[in-house]
């Protein structure tokens, strides 16, 4: 096959030289991009007379053509062309003849391979953000649910004090609107045309950058020809957003792989959403779970590796910037399906409220409560904090919980005590009485709720 720069060199490039520089096996999923760009390119070349407006309308049918052949199948990428670049202008120079080779004046592959990547990771934030807000909308419906499902909630993976699991959950729901946010903050920066920075060095023919930014719904154009096209920082502000997605993902990946041991036994999956053993035959195992905490690793791995990448670059473009799209596409396409698959298992899942209860029964997490009991009687709180541990070692000398101890046993330890102590550390009651802002009582919750919704109805907008 004959190379693009056939005029410069005496010889064809070698077999191994050519797979080695090729892209498109990669970048060949952009073609939508890179025709899109293109005919928005055309379009501006003809307007400002840069080359005869009929070639220019000649070129914008002839790439519409070849966007839906390829979309509908008709057309195949030809996996030999270098690029994606190359294999559309190489085809379409192949449909109109002349009128083709006119498309790539006043641009460049740098210039054009930016726009693509930015085209390509704006459809995909809102393809990532589309999923989050899926998720998040579980999260509010099975908050929803359980506002008065008691459990311990932990630190240090000991059981600490009384929430709820909806309390639990809308912790995540936080996470994952900020997630959302942080994605919303990136496409400000990438919203930003390159096109027009061609090479490197601008143009001597007169393009109009801000039509073609117009045309193609650019908020902005990049004002510095040679960052146009070594900027990466908005590829690099993506995968870093989704590696702290997967950090979320992997979290609570990490709770349900806890929830579903006999341990907890907290949730039971359903059983499409679960694997079996090839030996054990007792177990359900939470694969999906393991695996996208498992997948967290190649999305950290992506951004590591695309920060390496740019490490070191001079300006302006260098080939080494050809392996930024491998681990971007990859990481994007595994936090999307993470996403999804998570979002599927939660949903079908069973919420086994009666062991959350219990197992926040042991564990004395209504210990602060009554610590502020006696607080509120009007014994200072580092008092009442020992008072408590003495009562709490009691218990467990006792084998009890802190309401199976009699009053008498209380009132060794302060007579401050009354009858209604068992009232103010029964955990229901302790949930309800946990009335600050943000707190797991069920009034509190449901503001909370209300707040995933209202952002959940605004992101939709
Ligand atoms: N395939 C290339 C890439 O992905 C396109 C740009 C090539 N530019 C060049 N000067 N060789 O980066």
């Amino acid at each position: 096959m004959e190379t693009m720069w056939a005029g410069r060199f005496k010889k064809q490039i070698s077999e191994m030289t050519n797979d080695f520089n090729a892209s498109i096996k990669v970048d060949g999923r952009m073609f939508e991009e890179d025709i899109r760009g293109s005919m928005a390119h055309a379009a501006m070349l003809g307007a400002q007379g840069i080359i005869p407006k009929e070639e220019a309308d000649k070129l914008i049918v002839g790439l519409e053509g070849i966007l839906s052949d390829l979309k509908s199948g008709a057309l195949k990428i030809d996996e030999r062309a270098e690029d994606i670049h190359m294999f559309v202008e190489a085809e379409l120079t192949k449909r109109l003849g002349e009128t083709g080779k006119r498309l790539h004046t006043a641009r460049s592959r740098n210039d054009q391979v930016a726009l693509d990547n930015r085209l390509y990771a704006m459809k995909e934030i809102a393809a990532v953000q589309a999923e989050i807000e899926n998720l998040i909308a579980v999260l509010a419906k099975l908050a929803e649910e359980n506002t008065e499902t008691v459990m311990a909630g932990y630190t240090h993976l000991q059981r600490a004090q009384p929430v709820t699991f909806a309390h639990h959950l809308l912790a995540y729901a936080a996470m994952f609107m900020r997630d959302h946010d942080r994605l919303a903050d990136v496409k400000k920066r990438t919203n930003v045309l390159p096109l027009g920075s061609c090479a490197l060095a601008g143009t001597t023919h007169p393009i109009d950058r801000f039509a073609v930014a117009k045309q193609l719904g650019f908020a902005d154009v990049c004002f510095n020809s040679m960052d146009g096209v070594s900027d990466r920082d908005f590829m690099l502000e993506f995968a870093a957003a989704l590696a702290v997605c997967m950090m979320h993902l992997s979290r609570l990946s990490e709770e349900v792989i806890l929830w579903c041991s006999w341990e907890f036994k907290f949730l039971e999956l359903d059983d499409a959403y679960a694997t079996g053993s090839s030996i054990m035959p007792q177990k359900k195992n939470p694969d999906i779970s393991e695996l996208v905490r498992g997948k967290t690793g190649r999305v950290y791995g992506n951004l590591m590796a695309l920060l390496t990448v740019m490490k070191g670059l001079p300006l302006a473009y260098n080939k080494d910037m050809q392996e930024d799209k491998e681990n971007l596409f990859d990481s994007g396409d595994t936090v999307k399906t993470c996403l999804a698959v998570t979002a599927e298992m939660l949903r079908t899942a069973t919420v086994l409220k009666e062991n959350m209860f219990n197992a926040g029964r042991k564990g004395f997490i209504n210990a602060t409560d009554v610590a502020d009991y006696l607080v509120k009687k009007g014994e200072a709180f580092r008092s009442a904090y020992k008072i408590t541990g003495e009562l709490v070692a009691l218990a467990i000398e006792k084998n009890v919980s802190l309401d199976e101890l009699p009053l008498s046993d209380y009132r060794r330890f302060s007579p401050l005590f009354g009858e209604d102590i068992y009232k103010e550390i029964d955990l229901k009651n302790c949930v309800k009485k946990r009335t600050s802002y943000g707190g797991p009582a069920a009034p509190s919750v449901k503001k909370q709720i209300k707040i995933v919704k209202d952002f959940l109805a605004s992101a939709k907008q």
